[in-house]
């Protein structure tokens, strides 16, 4: 029970802000002025908050100092920080209004880079979350003042309903405004933040039980009680800012070794980034749990890095290839495997990657694997691969469309691929569709250009026979 709350705050430029996204900013700081105004006018004297003039102080700089050192997270739009304790904490020893005016402190945080817009959506983002958590708290009976030893365990109920209230609507406001602010980094996969969401929304909810820690050392160590929290406060900062930072140092190795493959073979630009997309298609359509799509996705990404062990001379030549060419890019997968099998984070991608030519009939490579001896990863990516190049511009040929390469699928489902996957990509194909890359300009076919490519099951490697 002894983990921290969390706040994730709009860090977007406000001078790329469109009109809907002004118009957004103005319907939250008018709400929670409103709100503000209507519990105003049901007491105008704010018997209660004032008379705790000296907790709403304490509280409102520990909101403070959280909120002014947030965590970036992994897409960089949004940081994370403990501040929610705070103001969870003054749901319980201020109520609805006292914990709107300690989150609403934030219009005052010491973060550099942050314009009055921003401000004025991040205090009345807070401001908002922790009124309805306040009047959450109320409404199922919670007590407002300091916890004594009778609240227990009567408080406990009310309280995490509202750190839950709180936490959604934090999270929902943010991702209202993140819906309607472009990416601030070109290339940034817009669905980072997406991915990652239930495990801000698990860890918020984890972290969020410190207001009520706060408030119960309150009863007894007063405003100490604060300063005592900052240090486990600090700690799930650290903690949430390690993990953003390895988010993003992935995310480099991942971009480094693909940059490092499509320099090599640039004619497949994008290939890795499209097989890892069609991948994780298939694998959130065959129901695979978060962690194993998040895997599959950098299997997807890798899985030809073994073509850096590959002379360069092999990968682009044109006429068919002799027996040690054709063994020289047989040999990828393992080469890839041990390129990349130190990388720790990899795990079963890394059976992805070796086995992504193997065929269901047991005529693949590298070791003629049959049906369900192939790892379930290589099955998948092996779909999302032949895709790619068949809907991709080769040198023989334009790309096909994406009708003929679901028919040329349906054709090598049973014999080259696994038919469930197959049916699983076609079904996610037609609902989420597919953006094939850029035409660019084709040769004739018939130049003296071999149609051979290790990827595209309709024009397979040639070999030159061998006496
Ligand atoms: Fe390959």
């Amino acid at each position: 029970m002894v983990t921290g709350t969390g706040h994730r705050s709009h860090g977007g430029r406000p001078s790329r802000l469109s009109s809907a996204a002004w118009l957004y900013v103005a319907v939250v700081v008018v709400s929670v002025l409103a709100v503000l105004g209507q519990a105003l006018g049901a007491d105008p004297d704010l018997d209660g908050p004032v008379s705790q003039a000296w907790t709403m102080l304490v509280l409102a700089l520990l909101f403070l100092i959280c909120d002014s050192a947030p965590t970036t997270l992994a897409s960089r739009q949004s940081a994370w920080s403990p501040s929610s304790s705070a103001t969870l904490a003054a749901v319980v020893l201020l109520g609805p209004v006292g914990a709107l005016v300690v989150g609403a402190t934030s219009l005052v945080s010491v973060r550099r880079g942050l314009d009055l817009t921003q401000r004025l959506f991040n205090a009345s983002m807070y401001g908002l979350s922790a009124y309805a958590a306040g009047e959450a708290y109320l409404a199922l009976g919670g007590h407002v003042g300091r916890p004594v030893y009778q609240s227990f365990p009567g408080i406990i109920g009310p309280f995490a309903v509202a750190a839950v209230v709180h936490v959604f609507i934090n999270h929902g406001l943010l991702w209202g405004m993140l819906m309607l602010v472009p990416a601030a980094e070109p290339g940034q996969p817009a669905s980072a933040l997406q991915r990652h969401l239930p495990m801000l929304l698990a860890s918020d909810l984890g972290y969020a039980t410190l207001g009520l820690l706060i408030a119960a050392l309150w009863s007894v160590g007063g405003a100490f009680a604060a300063v005592l929290v900052l240090v486990p406060l600090f700690v799930a900062r650290w903690a949430i800012g390690q993990f953003a930072a390895q988010e993003r140092a992935y995310a480099a190795t991942m971009a480094a070794l693909c940059q490092a493959v499509e320099t090599k073979d640039c004619y497949t630009r994008g290939h890795s980034e499209r097989v890892s997309r069609g991948s994780a298609m298939i694998a959130r359509e065959v129901g695979m749990r978060s962690g194993r799509v998040e895997a599959i996705r950098y299997a997807g990404m890798l899985h030809d890095v073994g073509k850096l062990g590959v002379p360069t001379t092999v990968l682009q030549k044109s006429g068919a290839l002799t027996e040690e060419e054709y063994a020289a890019i047989q040999l990828h997968p393992m080469r890839g495997l041990a390129i990349v099998r130190e990388i720790g984070f990899l795990d079963e991608a890394l059976a992805g990657i070796m086995h992504h030519h193997e065929r269901i009939d047991g005529h693949g490579y590298p070791m003629g694997l049959a049906g369900d001896e192939i790892p379930e990863f290589a099955r998948v990516i092996a779909v999302a691969d032949a895709f790619d190049a068949m809907t991709s511009n080769r040198s023989y040929r334009g790309a096909r469309s994406v009708e003929e390469a679901i028919a040329d699928l349906r054709k090598w489902s049973g014999t080259q691929f696994d038919p469930a996957l197959v049916d699983a990509f076609v079904a996610a194909l037609r609902r989420e569709g597919w953006e094939q890359p850029p035409s660019a300009a084709v040769p004739p076919a018939d130049d003296g250009v071999a149609a051979q490519d290790h990827d595209d099951p309709t024009a397979p490697l040639r070999v030159v026979e061998s006496w």
